[in-house]
């Protein structure tokens, strides 16, 4: 019997209790029967958990990307792997079949190599949603070096944090970027990012927009050429199984971006399973995922969970309003796309607008149609559902993070009755549990509690880079011997789990994950600012939007309020992206804090929220008076 399919609930239930009883067993013949290895591993699990020390597979050897792409030559070598949809629809989609992915990514993996890349060594890549950046990724996993893709929305100051943090010694990126009607100077971006990068000694250039750019020279080359020059054949390294693969950087709720590192073959195994089961994926669909991949849903379903199911995917560079808002449906039916996963932010701003936009579109294509990365409200699911699955296709909700690798919660379609704005039940191999205020685990339902794992699962990340402690404190000790996820849950009378949201101080902004610490930081550089709290507030379009209180020093208290609101948030821009943003800033005279000098975010948070009623125990406040200012001079 295979383990790799799920077809109907009955085997759901008994792969599920199989992957819980006798996890090696599981895992082990998913692994042997889906994958080719060099060498088979010692042994499938070990761990121990107070250490948050975990490895998968030991002793096997593996490429990930001879799994992605070589293997699928003989039999889908003319398929295609990847079909380039460009921001302007005027321009030609290209399809790249599985042998030409084959040949641009040996290239590719030369070039590195001739550049002086070596296995371990770490590249950033800063590039738009085009064919070169799923090429970089996937030729530096093919000669073992760590790829740290940071989406190229990030700003100058945010990359060079990020590339000193894991002492980049290479840069891929381009002249430039489209996105809807905007052209994006990347080249640019990344020239200021390397004024405080030393280490950085070779930057790629892809091209993009043709722009002019300028190009350091000794350190700078066009790729293309170097393409142009490079063989076409090139063996892969054999890398062993807990070897790292890439790191993907996630705020956190205090203190510098944690650089999550995932290693290759535990990665390799769960991806290419929740990918066949999350999307009921079959041999001719055709998927599309539309988020970017300088995220983790890009990296694990836009880029290995497809290709390593031998699946066609669809790399979208553009935005879902251009040149209009219906963008994507009109993309579904170009290319008769056949799961569709996108973003509940993405849902509420296509539902604001007029239906014509959808309606026109029959979408008969579509099968299964899937939502991630923030909670999905109950009037977006329904319209998602009514409206682009036609009440036919199931609506995957995935509840996931950087740090988990792959889906942990959602409905197999066609298999796990939905409900909405519940992920459902956990996928084979994964065992949540909700643990209370005293640190205790619930065990009835129909109840709330913080979400944690009990069990590790093959792609879970496996260290902070550079900071295993800072891993084991953030994960693994609030609930000493589980992993803690951040998120608080509800469990139904039938063990549906439904996520309610961060219950630490990272909000989550348009699905982008956002700490409050490093924004407070960037607020107070300004010279006008004394201190600084945001808290998040909720937002119909983008599901919580950022609220800032800030406390001027006393020179800043004379200057026009709406020219310092402004250079508040370019110096977040600047340091974060205009993703960190404050929507309202409210200028406050002191912020309520306790007698131990902390800030009391609840309270903040119920004012920006609009809810004055129980503030709960204020009696620790040290400044009880300063609620009533705050209340009186709330943004509206
Ligand atoms: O709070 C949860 C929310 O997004 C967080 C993870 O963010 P990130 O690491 O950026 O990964 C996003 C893509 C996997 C989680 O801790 N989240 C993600 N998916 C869902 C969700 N909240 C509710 N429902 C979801 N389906």
């Amino acid at each position: 019997m295979s383990y790799y399919k799920i077809a109907n609930l009955e085997q759901y239930f008994k792969h599920y209790h199989k992957s819980v009883r006798e996890p090696r067993k599981f895992w082990g013949k998913i692994a042997e029967e889906n994958f080719t290895w060099y060498q088979m591993w010692e042994k499938v699990v070990e761990f121990n958990m107070a250490e948050a020390d975990i490895k998968w597979f030991t002793g096997a050897k593996v490429n990930i990307v001879k799994n992605c792409i070589d293997r699928h030559l003989a039999r889908r070598g003319n398929k295609t792997a990847i079909i380039f949809e460009p921001n302007n629809p005027e321009e030609e989609a290209q399809h790249i079949t599985y042998t030409q992915l084959h040949e641009r990514v040996c290239k590719m993996a030369n070039v590195l190599r001739e550049q002086g890349v070596q296995k371990g060594d770490r590249v950033c890549i800063y590039l738009p949603m085009i064919p070169e950046l799923a090429v970089a990724v996937l030729a530096c996993a093919r000669i073992g070096a760590i790829h740290s893709v940071v989406f190229a929305g990030f700003s100058a100051s945010a990359v060079a944090t990020r590339i000193n943090d894991c002492d980049c010694k290479m840069v891929i990126t381009s002249d430039g970027g489209f996105r809807g009607n905007k052209t994006i100077d990347l080249k640019g971006i990344i020239d200021e990012a390397l004024t405080h990068c030393p280490g950085v000694h070779k930057v790629l250039v892809a091209k993009r927009t043709n722009e002019q750019v300028n190009m350091v020279y000794g350190r700078d080359m066009w790729l293309q050429p170097l393409l142009d020059e490079a063989s076409d054949n090139n063996v892969a390294e054999i890398m062993d199984a807990e070897d790292p693969l890439f790191i993907l950087y996630t705020s956190g709720s205090t203190g510098k971006p944690k650089g999550m590192l995932h290693t290759t073959a535990g990665y390799m195994v769960y991806t290419a399973y929740t990918f066949k089961n999350v999307f009921n994926y079959e041999e001719n669909d055709v998927y599309w995922c539309t988020a970017d991949i300088g995220w983790i849903t890009g990296h694990s379903y836009i880029l290995y969970g497809p290709l390593l199911n031998g699946a066609t995917t669809v790399i979208f560079e553009g935005v879902p309003s251009y040149p209009d808002f219906s963008r994507f449906w009109e993309v579904i039916e170009k290319h008769q796309v056949t799961q569709f996963y996108t973003a509940p932010t993405a849902i509420r701003s296509l539902a604001k607008e007029s239906i014509d936009y959808v309606q026109g579109f029959p979408l008969k294509s579509l099968k299964v149609i899937g939502s991630v990365g923030e909670p999905i409200n109950e009037e977006a699911w329904n319209w998602y559902n009514d409206h682009v699955g036609g009440k036919r296709c199931p609506v995957v909700d995935t509840w996931w993070q950087t740090e988990t690798g792959g889906i942990m919660i959602s409905p197999v379609p066609f298999v796990t009755p939905t409900k909405p704005t519940y992920a459902t039940l956990p996928l084979p191999g994964i065992q949540p549990v909700l643990m209370d205020e005293k640190r205790n685990e619930i065990e009835e339902n129909q109840v709330v509690g913080s979400l944690c794992i009990k069990f590790p699962w093959p792609s879970i990340a496996r260290t902070i880079w550079g900071d295993h402690q800072r891993y084991k404190e953030t994960y693994f000790s609030t609930f000493p011997g589980k992993y803690f996820t951040g998120d608080g849950a509800l469990r139904d009378e039938v063990g549906y789990y439904r996520i309610t949201g961060r219950v630490d101080d990272v909000i989550i902004v348009s699905g982008h994950n956002l700490g409050t610490a490093p924004i407070e930081d960037a607020i107070n550089e300004h010279q006008a600012v004394a201190e600084s709290a945001i808290v998040g507030f909720p937002h119909d379009i983008k599901g919580n939007a950022l609220y800032g209180y800030i406390i001027l020093k006393e020179h800043g208290e004379t200057r026009n309020q709406e020219n310092l609101r402004g250079e508040i948030n370019k110096l977040i821009s600047d340091q974060i992206g205009p993703i960190a943003k404050l929507d309202k800033i409210q200028f406050v005279s002191g912020l309520p804090k306790t007698r131990s000098g902390k800030i009391m975010r609840r309270i903040l948070r119920k004012i920006a929220e609009g809810d004055y009623s129980n503030f709960g125990d204020t009696t620790t406040l040290l400044n009880p008076e300063i609620v009533e200012e705050i209340k009186a001079g709330k943004i509206e």
